[in-house]
């Protein structure tokens, strides 16, 4: 049997065929049976090619023509006038174009100066150049006056939550409305269980996420790193629904864990932030949770955002389920409402905890308490300080605090410790107690008006309370600040810290 493969000798190069070109073999044969050209070169080359890739291969001599390629590596192709971008994330190349071809996996594009864009797969079936606009603007991309991208992303969250319920809650009836709920009604009716896939901060959402899912839609949830769940046979039905969270919707394990669980045959549903991201696009259906390009790798307005869609998905699902009562549906969706005003309340509290930061820049170790919705809270916040600061931390739930870290406390090591109304609130005021015994330092984070904690923790943060449900939202903005001012202190470069990438689209 002949066998053809694409090969490219150096020294059997035709004199007269300059550039090189690629030689078809016949094996069998020993001897040179044609030509292939540079699209088909690749295609034949990447069928035999394993593993996550984004490629362009541009043939030596020849300025006319890129091949581009992409298997669970991101890739985008910005269309500009007379000219093309070939990018990982569209956002990088947006002050040249708004219009953008997403590659799919196991497709190639052709970029040819001369002809229009095409699109073939690896088995040579011409695909369909869909190009998307990108709604997003330079200015969206620059600090506007903040020091950093981090800064200005905290202070841009009540913006980002008006983005994210724009259109999505009725202030007349303070209905919820999520188009990829409407749509998909019979999925969530049927749902027997809830499985959120994530991996770092969009992990710590997905924790809220099951709370909020749990008391509000009485609905059975699980929460998996996703890079777990890829590798550990996970037991997945047809009557589950897979959430996948992701801001940026190219993290390389969430992405997995989406292609497995529809493998499964689970309705995939995507809380993404990159509108056209590869987990966008995986998903059978999502919202997306518009809080614009986060460009600080420590994320801050896309954590609020996550837990924003959060709750009014489970709003939407515990009405259509009649898991909720009218009383608390409207409770929750007004306070959801009136949320960027509350935002803009706490981030008053900036000055204050950039004072608090300078009195810890000395510490190696800090521990985070919280409980209930407020425990994930308490992960983010230690996320957000080890990030950027490269303080340890450790979050924990406060009950849990005697069963070891307690033997950790010093005056060394400070206590964030979250205790802001709701029912474990007295329990989370005798931990705070049983620390302060032992000499460790206390920061609380209170409502306004609390003089119970007040009178026991060594520093207090007051914030304006809302539902319980959302107080993560409202917590977390003074824990964002505390971890970044910092950082700040103690000269870390706060929007690249070392060794993390924003989008880990590697495994
Ligand atoms: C990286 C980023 C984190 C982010 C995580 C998940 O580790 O540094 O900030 O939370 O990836 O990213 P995703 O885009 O999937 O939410």
């Amino acid at each position: 049997m002949a066998v053809y493969i694409p090969i490219n000798i150096a020294g059997v190069q035709d004199a007269q065929e300059k550039p090189s070109k690629t030689y078809r073999l016949d094996l069998d044969a020993g001897r040179i049976v044609g030509f292939v050209d540079n699209l088909e070169a690749v295609q034949q080359a990447l069928r035999q090619v394993v593993g996550a890739y984004a490629i362009a291969v541009i043939e030596k001599g020849n300025r006319d023509e890129i091949i581009a390629a992409r298997q669970s590596s991101p890739m985008a192709i910005g269309i500009g006038e007379g000219e093309f971008f070939l990018s990982s994330d569209a956002a990088s190349v947006i002050e040249y174009t708004q219009d953008f071809v997403y590659v799919n996996d196991g497709e190639i594009a052709v970029i040819n100066r001369h002809k229009p864009l095409k699109i073939v797969t690896l088995d040579n079936h011409e695909g369909r150049v869909d190009i998307k606009k990108l709604q997003m603007s330079i200015s969206q991309l620059e600090k506007g006056g903040y020091p950093h991208f981090m800064l200005k992303e905290i202070y841009e969250q009540p913006k980002t939550i008006v983005d994210c319920i724009r259109g999505r809650i009725s202030p007349d009836t303070y209905e919820v409305k999520l188009s990829g709920v409407i749509d998909n009604r019979g999925k969530f009716l049927a749902a027997r269980r809830i499985v959120f896939v994530a991996c770092g901060t969009s992990w710590h959402a997905a924790l809220i996420g099951e709370h909020l899912i749990e008391n509000i839609c009485r609905i059975p949830v699980e929460v998996e790193y996703a890079s777990e769940f890829r590798y550990r046979n996970p037991i997945i039905n047809a009557d589950d629904i897979v959430i996948a969270v992701s801001q940026s919707g190219e993290t390389a394990d969430t992405l997995a864990a989406v292609e497995l669980a529809r493998k499964a045959g689970a309705f995939v549903f995507g809380i993404c932030n990159v509108v056209g991201s590869s987990i966008a696009r995986a998903t059978d259906s999502g919202a997306y949770i518009h809080v614009g390009p986060e460009i600080g790798v420590a994320s801050t307005k896309a954590f609020t955002g996550q837990v924003t869609v959060m709750a009014m998905l489970a709003l939407a699902v515990g009405r259509e389920r009649g898991t909720v009562t009218e009383a608390y549906y409207n409770e929750v969706s007004a306070a959801l409402l009136h949320l960027p005003e509350t935002m803009e309340e706490v981030l008053k509290v900036a000055p204050q905890v950039a004072d608090l930061a300078k009195i810890f820049t000395y510490a190696h170790n800090f521990i985070y308490l919280g409980r209930g919705y407020n425990y994930p809270t308490a992960l983010e916040g230690a996320l957000k300080l080890k990030e950027i600061s490269y303080i340890h931390a450790e979050g924990y739930p406060a009950a849990e605090m005697k069963h070891g870290p307690i033997a950790l406390i010093d005056a060394e090591m400070p206590t964030v410790a979250i205790a802001t109304p709701d029912h474990t609130y007295e329990k989370t005021a005798s931990n705070i107690e049983e620390i302060k015994a032992r000499g460790g330092k206390i920061i609380a984070v209170i409502a306004r008006g609390d003089e119970q904690v007040r009178r026991s923790a060594d520093f207090v943060i007051e914030v304006p309370v809302i539902a319980e449900c959302l107080m993560p939202i409202v917590v977390s903005v003074p824990l964002q600040l505390l971890a970044y001012y910092i950082a700040v202190y103690k000269g870390r470069n706060v929007d690249q810290p070392r060794n993390l990438a924003k989008s880990v689209t590697v495994e």
